[in-house]
């Protein structure tokens, strides 16, 4: 007769996810199968005022959580009680946001009596490509292109990420937002650019891409943002221009395409700068564009690495990525206690390495 191994039991672990305007749990098993996953997305709420309005999305985190909470529950076909930890983004966002998150994640571990691990909802994003798949092979680069983040990262371990670089200014999100609100395309407006621009030329503007150094890794979007500003509306004292259907297309095209460069050029830099790179993490709402994601997979198809793309509903926030990356710091020994605080920022990242 043989001996039959007896299974380990999965462990569970509830991811929570409030830092901007989503409301979001997941529960993850064993740090990869992503048993449910609830996001509840506040943008009609927002959208009046073209951009997230910080006391509005902390009293939608308060009314939503718990129901959220519950369904992801429900929808992984477990109790409470079955959960093993729990798993909060509680840096970098909204603090009032983060608060909510926080407080909730607390409340579960203390009656629960389970860990509680505190995850960077930016290093989060880093492993949203490894749900569902198979470890990718490391060292790897990382991406997060979001609406509070451009980073580029150095991937040796996935709990501890390397900032190579950052936006000095404007995240790239950030700058689809105000150019969509420019276009009058309303919030959020990265999509909505991206559709427009598929209808546009891309050669039809001249507008900058800023070279921080010759070496830099770091982005600023802030100039490209105030050139669109400036073919959109007019420079200051003189007569704004016409801009029809066609050029408005054309603007979203040139911009989109402006954007595209600077973040190809600095990936460049970064895979010359380090070489042995064996794979591209990905990650944050700007990869679920189209024309970001076929840019990606052509830079690793010429170096023959892969490129973790995540599916768009875990580009986007959600909190599978948080149980995911809080499942990895349970495995490496790691937990937080109850005083685990929100912050506005990542501290590691306050400077680009
Ligand atoms: O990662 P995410 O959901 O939230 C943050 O952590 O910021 O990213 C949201 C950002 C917004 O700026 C949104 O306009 C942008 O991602 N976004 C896009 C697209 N879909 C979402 N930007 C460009 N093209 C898209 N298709
Ligand atoms: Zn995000």
């Amino acid at each position: 007769m043989t001996a039959t191994k007896a299974a380990r039991p999965a462990r569970l672990v509830l991811g929570i996810e409030t830092s901007c305007d989503e409301t979001a749990a997941a529960v993850v098993e064993d740090g990869v199968r992503v048993r449910s996953s609830v996001v509840a997305t506040q943008h009609e709420l927002h959208e009046e005022y073209g951009g997230v309005v910080p006391e509005i999305a902390s009293r939608a985190h308060l009314e939503r959580i718990l129901p959220v909470v519950r369904r992801a529950i429900a929808e992984a076909d477990l109790r409470l009680e079955d959960l093993d930890a729990v798993a909060v983004g509680h840096r970098p966002g909204l603090i009032g946001a983060l608060l909510v998150g926080t407080s909730a994640a607390k409340g579960l571990a203390l009656a629960l009596d389970i860990p509680l691990v505190g995850v960077d909802h930016v290093h989060a994003h880093l492993v949203a490509g490894m749900l569902e798949r198979e470890p990718p092979a490391l060292p790897a680069l990382g991406l997060v292109a979001s609406g509070g983040h451009s980073s580029i990262y150095l991937v040796e371990d996935p709990i501890h990420p390397r900032l190579l670089g950052r936006t000095i200014d404007d995240a790239i999100g950030e700058a689809f937002d105000k150019v969509a609100a420019m276009l009058d395309l309303g919030h959020p407006g990265g999509p909505a650019v991206e559709r427009l621009a598929a209808s546009g030329d891309a050669n039809a503007f001249t507008l900058p891409v800023a070279n921080l150094g010759r070496t830099s890794l770091d982005f600023s979007f802030s100039g490209l943002k105030t050139a669109v500003l400036y073919a959109a509306r007019g420079q200051p004292g003189r007569t704004p221009p016409v801009l029809d259907d066609r050029r408005r297309a054309d603007l979203a095209a040139s911009f989109q395409a402006a954007a595209i460069k600077a973040l190809r050029r600095n990936l460049r830099r970064a895979f010359e700068a380090h070489p042995g790179i064996r794979s591209l993490l990905v990650g944050g709402g700007v990869t679920a564009n189209t024309a970001i994601r076929t840019m990606l997979e052509t830079e690793c198809g010429a170096r023959e690495i892969e490129c973790r793309l995540p599916p768009l509903e875990w580009c986007v926030d959600n909190a599978a990525m948080i149980a995911a990356l809080g499942d990895r710091r349970l495995s490496a020994g790691e937990r937080d206690e109850l005083e685990l605080a929100p912050a506005a920022t990542t501290r590691s990242d306050a400077g680009s390495a």
